[in-house]
């Protein structure tokens, strides 16, 4: 009897540590939960003050990876071939679907939750080292601008693979914007398409791209941001407690304001992925990932538009490019490179110049932040008024349209 209940005891890991020393070497001794620190404050596991996202974000992608492998079993890089796998996936394959829609809603749902877990450190103040010597926050910051563009690119590799018309022509845009680029645009496009069209070539790039190179990348950069939460002494806002203690000369008793990660943290992260997961399931079940007519190169859908998170840059791009008998603005290159180009390199060093005060750090709205806080504010609601002005309100010849004179096009995920 006690054998069986000690075997339900492992299957079932109702694991509660019974000393200190047990629940420390319950994480060190561990290949996975090794990434975890032994001990966690109370503050950075609250619900309410990361909201999760950057877990969130971290499940989508292992939903991905996953859900990508078994799809890998069954897609061909062809352009014969590509449609009709997709077609079989939907039509003939047992669960195929489902498999197809949880890898679509998954890698659309990670561009969001990504952008709002980017939101959520800037508003938190959680780049900022808080006046701890060993923390360098700041660079995990700009890691994290690297893990967003590969984030998107990554989706957007994605998107060519079905080949159908839908893909053909948002990656028709991309490609164009590269072009546009003065004196290298040419070189660019024919380094992206793989020659002058976007045919075989350009699909086995991308499709090399997304199964290997960009999830690579990914992997490589995600374990360093996570381990530099580690090595920064756990989330910004832990350093409210250390300044607090300061500020009444008491010396740290870890006790007070920390708890063991396991069974805490460990059960709250798989209570993220678990409700990322059933979110993923549940989204798939009730709408299918779209699959239009088979690219065809010869006819050109009015409007073409990009996939909504480019949207705003497909928009950018428009409103940028003037033309007067005197002088034309090229906005290609000007809304689809310079000013992209402006807002990542100061996405990057935004940490660095942030001269807020220590007390700022890990506070949602610090009021000594104010100028911070309504700056980028306002550049992403510039962002998202483009997108939703690029979805709802352009159609043909990106003419302006009402929505219900010219509805969006359906299948904009
Ligand atoms: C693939 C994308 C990403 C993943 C999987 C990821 C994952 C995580 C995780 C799990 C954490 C722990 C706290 C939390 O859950 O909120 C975290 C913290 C952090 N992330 Fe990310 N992240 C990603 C992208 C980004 C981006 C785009 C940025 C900013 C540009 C960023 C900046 C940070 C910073 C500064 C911290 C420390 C926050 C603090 O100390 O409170 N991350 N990330």
């Amino acid at each position: 009897m006690e054998k069986l209940s000690e075997w339900w005891r492992k299957l079932t890991w109702t694991f509660a540590p019974s000393s200190k020393v047990e629940a420390t070497k319950a994480v060190t001794k561990n290949f996975i939960l090794h990434w975890f620190p032994a001990r966690v404050t109370y503050r950075s596991m609250s619900w309410s003050y990361s909201w999760w996202l950057g877990t969130v974000s971290f499940s989508l992608f292992l939903i991905l990876t996953i859900t990508g492998i078994i799809l890998m079993f069954l897609y061909i890089p062809s352009v014969e071939r590509a449609y009709w796998t997709i077609k079989d996936l939907q039509h003939a394959v047992s669960f195929g679907w489902f498999l197809r829609n949880m890898h679509r809603w998954a890698a659309h749902l990670m561009v969001f939750f990504v952008t709002l877990h980017m939101v959520r450190v800037f508003f938190t103040g959680a780049f900022k080292n808080g006046g701890n010597p060993d923390a360098n926050r700041p660079v995990n910051w700009a890691v994290g601008m690297f893990l967003l563009v590969f984030t998107l690119l990554l989706s957007y590799t994605g998107y060519l693979l079905p080949w159908d018309q839908l893909a053909l022509w948002a990656i028709t845009i991309g490609a164009n914007i590269a072009k546009s680029v003065p004196i290298m645009g040419n070189y660019l496009h024919f380094l992206l398409a793989g020659g002058t069209q976007i045919d075989q070539n350009t699909l086995i790039r991308f499709y090399a791209l997304h199964v290997i190179v960009l999830p690579a990348l990914l992997l490589v950069l995600v374990s360093y941001h996570m381990w530099r939460v580690r090595k920064d002494g756990g989330l910004a806002v832990s350093e409210q407690y250390k300044m607090q203690a300061k500020k009444e000369g008491k010396r740290l008793v870890p006790d007070d304001y920390t708890t063991f990660a396991i069974p805490a943290l460990i059960r709250r992260a798989f209570l993220v992925f678990l409700i990322s997961l059933g979110a993923v399931m549940l989204l798939s079940l009730i709408s299918n990932a779209p699959l239009e007519e088979p690219a065809d190169p010869s006819w050109t859908p009015n409007p073409a538009k990009a996939p909504w998170y480019f949207l705003w840059l497909q928009e950018l791009l428009a409103i940028t490019t003037i033309r007067t008998p005197w002088f034309t603005i090229n906005g290609g290159f000007v809304g689809g490179v310079v000013i992209p180009g402006i807002l990542f390199l100061w996405g990057l060093i935004v940490p660095f110049i942030d001269k807020s005060p220590d007390e700022a750090t890990g506070v949602w709205f610090h009021p000594s932040r104010k100028l911070q806080n309504w700056t980028f504010g306002i550049i992403m609601l510039i962002l998202a008024f483009l997108t939703i002005f690029a979805m709802y309100f352009r159609g043909p010849s990106w003419n302006i349209y009402w929505p219900w004179a010219w509805p969006p096009i359906p299948h904009l995920f």
